[in-house]
């Protein structure tokens, strides 16, 4: 075979590996769900087979066990809103625990004082709270600020309320306008944690605004949901389909 014909062999070759590539890394690509491919809440729920996983994802279609607990849950060393050990919200995985006194530590050498207030929740005590919700506002609203019971984040043990003397102690939007809430905003990710229902995508998170709502994932994930202003939806949509080769 002449020296031109191998060439011309190997650069072809050459050229179908960088298709072959493109074609790849343009599929892991993470685009951002819109409002058209949101499924419908609260219908065809399929419950989680992986409630241990940092990067678990629960929502109005994905539940957790009814008798799901994690089992290294640890009293949180931050400053808290009600310091009491019987209290599950002062619990959270030890990873997000000691996840989360880094932040808080970041945060108070900037100046910022930051307060945990509700960490773990067990399935049972958001049955009791979402209950009372729907009593005092009905099903509708209740549904844009609390989960029923198996679709919370706080049973993961992996999610916690914070908020700040700024604004009280209290978990409302305006801790987000906050120098506290601007700067969990954009810092929380070096920890691993993520806002997890953003301003922007309240249609696909279905629910409101929650800036106080920070939700571990680990540094890898969180970074790259903070870089690409994804949601957990879309990061998870992501992965599976980075990793779909593996088992079509
Ligand atoms: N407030 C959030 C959505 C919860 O109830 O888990
Ligand atoms: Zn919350």
């Amino acid at each position: 075979m002449s020296r031109i014909k191998i060439l011309m062999i190997v650069v072809s070759g050459l050229f179908m590996m960088i298709g072959i590539i493109t074609m790849i890394s343009a599929g892991a690509e993470a685009a951002p769900l819109n409002e058209d491919s949101v499924p419908a809440f609260y219908q065809d729920i399929i419950q989680v087979e992986n409630p241990d996983s940092l990067s678990v994802l629960v929502n109005k279609n994905y539940s957790l066990p009814e008798d799901y607990e994690p089992d290294d849950l640890v009293f949180l060393e931050v400053p808290l809103y009600n310091n009491d050990k019987n209290n599950e919200a002062n619990y959270l995985r030890k990873e997000a625990a000691d996840a989360l006194k880094e932040l808080f530590t970041a945060a108070k050498k900037e100046g910022y004082e930051l307060i945990a207030r509700s960490g773990y929740r067990s399935y049972a005590t958001q049955a009791s709270l979402y209950e009372r919700y729907v009593e005092q506002d009905g099903v509708e609203a209740a549904d844009t600020y609390s989960a029923r019971p198996g679709h919370s984040e706080h049973q993961t043990g992996l999610t916690i309320d914070i908020t700040s003397d700024t604004v009280h102690g209290g978990l409302t939007e305006l801790f987000g306008e906050t120098e506290e809430g601007k700067w969990v905003a954009e810092n929380a990710y070096r920890f691993g944690f993520i806002v997890r229902y953003p301003q922007d995508r309240t249609a696909e998170t279905g629910y409101q605004y929650e800036p106080w709502h920070l939700r571990y994932v680990g540094v890898q994930a969180a970074t790259e949901i903070y870089q690409d202003q994804l949601i957990l939806e879309d990061y998870v949509l992501s992965v599976m389909n980075r990793t779909s080769f593996l088992w079509d």
